[in-house]
């Protein structure tokens, strides 16, 4: 039976890896898969998580199950950090959490419980997301819609264009909203965007469903979480999917976490009881290792501490290839105005050239990104961005 099966094109993120692995040129350059790099293009262990994990190590005593929803000690954690201490919905316990295998698990967690809960649910998606977005979400069988979102011309949002979407649609739509450090765009909502919008999701009463895969990369740890805490504390109902792949460098340990803040704590345990349930039905318990760590780490004041000076200097080194680009952008193709990319933030910025330009770039300069020319601005260093700069500079000529 399965032979009737025919081959599919590989994940166009995913992909990129084998292809750049494949390269034996010492020029190449991977601006592809979204992985923090250092200067030396690795993406080394946090100190934090090293010795962390020495401490989980040392004191497991078993291998047993832990629990249907996972550590429970991490999702209390995860709540706290994407909401701050004291939010008026953990005080108001109106908070469920479930730990989930990495932030793809916890989107598809969000998407199969909208699906419990009201089979024919559209969610609505920013033009464009993330790749696997698409998947993840439609992948249950939800129905997905697109919002404007991404300005070319400036490099930022369209934001009057996404009201005006998002105000015609109709009471209970999903909308998938990226918390901070837009993936594949890096524009992100203003505060008082994030304001604007919230009225919005009350006349309508929409429901939001916000990813949350960068937090601390862009401006802060607070400052990236600012349109979730506003909108916990002020709707009745938010789905919010947390993944420690980048800001914890956990990537293949598969870890992140799904909350829901629901109307009251009763409504918050029926939800639970349905994700446990979803879960198990597809992998019964989420990966143990990862979640551990993190929780030492955020419950730790010294680990805590050493985990936020390597999170603040990956985002430092962030923010400044991103300025380093814009000058040297600006030197190689001086008729073209990059200054966008500064304004950004996160991993991601699309460089706004086109496809045939983007494989010109890959196959005459070893300079990987996505089709869409999607680049992971951390993938750049202080000896290859001028080199990166120049190869953009000669295929914007031909
Ligand atoms: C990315 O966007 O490149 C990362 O989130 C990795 C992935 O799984 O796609």
């Amino acid at each position: 039976m399965l032979e009737r099966l025919e081959r599919l094109p590989t994940d166009p993120i995913l992909g990129l890896m084998g292809l750049y692995r494949a390269d034996t040129d010492p020029r190449k350059v991977d601006l592809g898969v979204g992985v923090y790099r250092n200067d030396l293009g690795e993406t080394p262990i946090l100190g934090a998580v090293r010795r962390a994990e020495q401490v989980v190590l040392s004191r497991q005593a078993t291998k047993s199950y832990v629990a249907p929803a996972g550590n429970a000690g991490f999702n209390q954690a995860m709540a706290k950090l994407v909401l701050g201490d004291g939010h008026p919905a953990l005080v108001a316990d109106r908070v469920r959490s479930i730990q989930a295998p990495g932030g793809c698990g916890a989107l598809r967690l969000g998407a199969e419980v909208f699906r419990a809960a009201q089979p024919d649910t559209v969610v609505h998606v920013s033009t464009p997301t993330w790749a696997n977005h698409i998947p993840l979400l439609s992948g249950c069988g939800l129905k997905l819609e697109r919002y404007p979102y991404y300005d070319a011309a400036s490099g930022g949002v369209k934001f009057d264009e996404m009201l005006g979407t998002l105000d015609r649609l109709p009471a209970r739509s999903v909308v998938l909203l990226h918390a901070s450090c837009h993936n594949p765009t890096g524009a992100d909502l203003s505060e008082a965007q994030w304001r604007e919008l919230l009225g919005v999701f009350k006349r309508r009463s929409l429901a939001p469903f916000i990813d949350i895969a960068y937090q601390g990369l862009g401006s802060g740890v607070a400052e990236d979480a600012y349109g979730i805490r506003l909108f916990c504390a002020e709707l009745p109902e938010v789905a919010v999917a947390m993944s420690c792949s980048k800001n914890f460098g956990l990537y293949r340990e598969r870890t992140g976490c799904l909350h829901i803040i629901s109307e009251s704590p009763t409504a918050g345990d029926a939800v639970l009881s349905h994700l446990v349930r979803i879960a198990r039905s597809i992998y019964s318990m989420p990966p143990d290792h990862g979640a551990a760590i993190v929780n030492e780490i955020l419950t730790d004041a010294t680990f805590r501490e050493e985990w936020s000076e390597e999170l603040g200097a990956m985002r430092k080194r962030i923010a400044g290839l991103r300025a380093e680009a814009v000058k040297q952008l600006a030197k190689a193709c001086p008729q073209r105005d990059f200054g966008f990319i500064a304004r950004q933030q996160g991993m991601f910025s699309f460089l706004g050239v086109t496809t045939p330009q983007v494989h010109a770039l890959r196959e005459q300069h070893h300079v990987y990104m996505t089709d869409d020319s999607r680049m992971n601005v951390a993938g750049l260093r202080a000896d290859n961005i001028e080199y990166f700069a120049k190869a953009v500079a000669q295929v914007l000529r031909t």
